[in-house]
């Protein structure tokens, strides 16, 4: 059990990641955003000022780079080199779409741009991930497994964000 949940953790640590990755960069600091400062029909921001496609594509980038590095140091090699590449890239465009889709939900809820919403803000991204790479899960990604790992996630994602806003890399504890 603690294998597949051990097994489960280092398959996703790409979307763990591509999450990151803007944080870590300060891509919000890019000031393009990805709805373009657009607004929808409730007269909200389409997504807000959280979203720049910079954060969109290093997400992707360095998540994928993590994939690479994964099967390249023999961390885990399910698939050949070409295959695994193709779903660390699928896990990472899951979670920065995601991620997107997250904020694009909180706008609608009027929940203003780096306010929390508890359990989409930490298993958005995840979920989404999940759904890209629905083909490739492996055997060990069972449901009792993926419900462990999302329980796993909130409380990875909290702890991160804390480090992150102690760090002063974020301007909000979560
Ligand atoms: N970020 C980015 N581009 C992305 C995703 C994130 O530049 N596509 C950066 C932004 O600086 C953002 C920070 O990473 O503020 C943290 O991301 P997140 O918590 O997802 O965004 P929030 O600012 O909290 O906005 P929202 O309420 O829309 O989630
Ligand atoms: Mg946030």
């Amino acid at each position: 059990m603690i294998d597949k949940i051990i097994n489960a953790l280092i398959f996703i640590l790409p979307a763990y990641f591509a999450n990151a990755a803007p944080v870590l960069f300060r891509t919000g600091k890019s000031k393009i955003p990805m709805d373009m400062k657009m607004k929808f029909y409730d007269s909200r921001r389409i997504l807000g000022e959280g979203k720049t496609w910079v954060g969109f594509f290093v997400g992707i980038i360095i998540g994928t780079i993590i994939g690479a590095l994964i099967w390249l140091i023999g961390l885990q090699r399910i698939y050949n080199f070409e295959t695994h590449i193709m779903v660390s890239l699928l896990l990472s465009t899951g979670t920065m779409v995601g991620d997107a889709v997250g904020s694009f939900i909180k706008r609608r809820i009027s929940v203003r741009r780096g306010r929390p919403l508890p359990l989409l803000d930490q298993l958005g991204f995840l979920i989404f991930a999940l759904v890209f790479a629905y083909n490739y899960l492996p055997a060990f990604m069972d449901v009792y497994t993926i419900a462990i790992l999302m329980v796993i996630t909130v409380f990875v994602h909290y702890a991160a964000n804390g480090i992150a806003y102690k760090m002063k890399l974020k301007r909000v504890p979560w």
